[in-house]
């Protein structure tokens, strides 16, 4: 397993030239008009919805404004405003695709799910744009068809790691059309039809709107049915109070649920998930990395993704350096605290129950994403890993993975871990060590929030209850992580 642990410097040169060309699509526009699309798509993927929007907006309209100062006429305000309108029209207009389609594709199934974005840009370009005076004639309608969909396509192909066998053959007919764009194939095809193209381009494009609007129904009406709290009362009869232990149920009023305890406390349920965060959870150093997962949510995925493969190691040998610690058995009830986007569930086994906890919003709603994408089920829950809403020895599983080093409380955390995990079972708690912090976060562009420390970090072994057994540390092959293990034993703790 540690072998698999180093680096591979054929795939970190891959990595390393695909990031170059990404970059070199800022400034050369023949290799920007491939990864712009592409990068516009993963980024408001990333994103809620508005807030994509806006970033996009802040992106588009900046440099177009900058770039077009010299049209910004200085003969009087009518047409220096007339040229900012316009500038926004077009920005808005160019970035209305990339929204549409954050929002209808995460609800289309397979490769359907990549078409929302191509069929938007053509109705948008072709349509939309000329009768606004602020498009070009309708020349390009088969590229610009294709290298939208490419992108979609790339990006689908991401979120899936490459990983599946129709995804391998989903890639096959993108390629070829790379291979023959890259030679000009589409302009000359396009040019070759260009005396009968206006009436083609314009029928393709109301085909374009015509699919777009279908798919937008289709998403509408395939908005997924998920289990209500009250059709889980298995897993309700398992949650408590974090603050006073009183058992919960469910009431629903007006329309809405909440879990309620015996004595009158409420919690209520966003978006599928409980919520049981109280203000004093988000004090000291909580709340001060909260802030930091609030912001990174949407791109916590991709840069630990993008920064693995940059360093040429394999990403899923580094799970299942720890990962493969857990004893878990089919059926099993495992909770994660500290869930985070809900990576580690990927190398749990399917027949499992999955539960996760964290303490943020943001990133909770990126493991709801990821579930959907991976086509799995969890019990998430808004909380403070410090005090877990959760009966005693609920779970056959409880593991920790990358949070705890900077818990407000670690020991109280540890302590919730082991309360709620059955007699007998294995727990596991791993996080970064100061090597990586100091040589990692410490440089990152979070650097200040590690900076000025209290105490460098430790594995925390001296906070595992004695009684425990089998307490194990090991540090990862490169000496940046630790794994912790120790078991609760099977007579009940004093
Ligand atoms: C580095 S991420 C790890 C996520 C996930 N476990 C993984 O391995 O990908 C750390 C997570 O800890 C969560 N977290 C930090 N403090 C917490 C607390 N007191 N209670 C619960 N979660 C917390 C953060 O919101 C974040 O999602």
């Amino acid at each position: 397993m540690q072998d698999t642990l180093r680096p591979n410097r054929w795939s970190q040169l891959l990595a390393w030239a695909i990031a170059s060309l990404f970059i070199l699509g800022f400034f050369f526009s023949r290799i920007g008009t491939w990864t712009g699309p592409i990068s516009g798509v993963w980024f408001v993927g990333t994103q809620k919805p508005r807030r994509g929007f806006l970033w996009m907006l802040a992106f588009y309209f900046i440099p177009s404004l900058l770039i077009g100062w010299r049209k910004f006429p200085l003969s009087g305000p009518g047409p220096a405003f007339h040229y900012l309108g316009m500038t926004l029209l077009v920005s808005v207009l160019g970035i209305l695709p990339f929204t549409f389609h954050r929002l209808v594709s995460p609800r289309l199934p397979g490769l359907l799910s990549t078409l929302p974005f191509p069929l938007a840009v053509v109705a948008f370009k072709i349509l939309i744009s000329p009768p606004l005076h602020i498009a070009a004639a309708p020349s390009a309608t088969i590229p610009l068809f294709l290298i939208s969909w490419f992108a979609a396509t790339l990006i689908w192909m991401w979120n899936r790691e490459f990983k599946t066998a129709r995804i391998a053959l989903a890639a096959l007919p993108f390629a070829a059309a790379y291979a023959l764009a890259a030679y000009g194939f589409f302009h000359r095809l396009n040019a070759a039809l260009l005396p009968a193209s206006l009436p083609i381009a314009t029928a393709f494009a109301w085909v374009c709107l015509a699919g777009a609007i279908a798919l937008s129904i289709f998403a509408i009406l395939n908005a997924g049915k998920h289990l209500t709290w009250a059709e889980r009362p298995q897993t309700v009869a398992l949650l408590q109070s974090p603050a006073t232990g009183n058992p919960l149920h469910v009431v629903t009023e007006g329309g809405r649920e909440t879990l309620l305890s015996s004595s009158g406390e409420r919690f209520p349920i966003r978006n599928g998930i409980p919520t049981f965060l109280k203000p004093e959870d988000l004090t000291g150093d909580n709340g001060k990395y909260n802030h930091l997962y609030q912001v990174i949510g949407g791109f916590y995925d991709d840069t630990q993704r993008i920064f693995i493969a940059l360093k040429g190691f394999n990403r899923d040998a580094y799970f299942r350096s720890y990962m493969s610690l857990l004893e878990v058995k089919p059926g099993d009830s495992v909770l994660e605290t500290s869930v985070g986007t809900g990576l580690n569930f990927k190398y749990l086994p399917r027949s499992v129950k999955l539960s996760g906890l964290d303490l943020s919003p943001e990133m909770l709603v990126n493991c709801q994403a990821n579930l959907r994408r991976w086509e799995m089920n969890a019990d998430l829950y808004l909380g403070n890993a410090e005090s877990l809403p959760f009966t005693d020895s609920s779970f056959d599983v409880v593991f920790h993975v990358g949070g705890i080093n900077f818990f407000n409380d670690r020991a109280k955390a540890i302590r919730e871990m082991i309360r709620v995990a059955k007699p007998g079972s294995l727990l596991l708690i791993a996080d970064e060590t100061e090597k990586h912090v100091k040589g990692v976060y410490e440089k990152g562009p979070g650097g200040y929030l590690y900076k000025n420390r209290k105490a460098p970090v430790s594995a925390p072994v001296d906070l595992v209850p004695p009684e425990m057994l089998e307490i194990h540390l090991e540090i990862g092959r490169t000496g940046e992580w630790y794994m912790l293990t120790f078991r609760k034993p099977l007579q009940a703790l004093e």
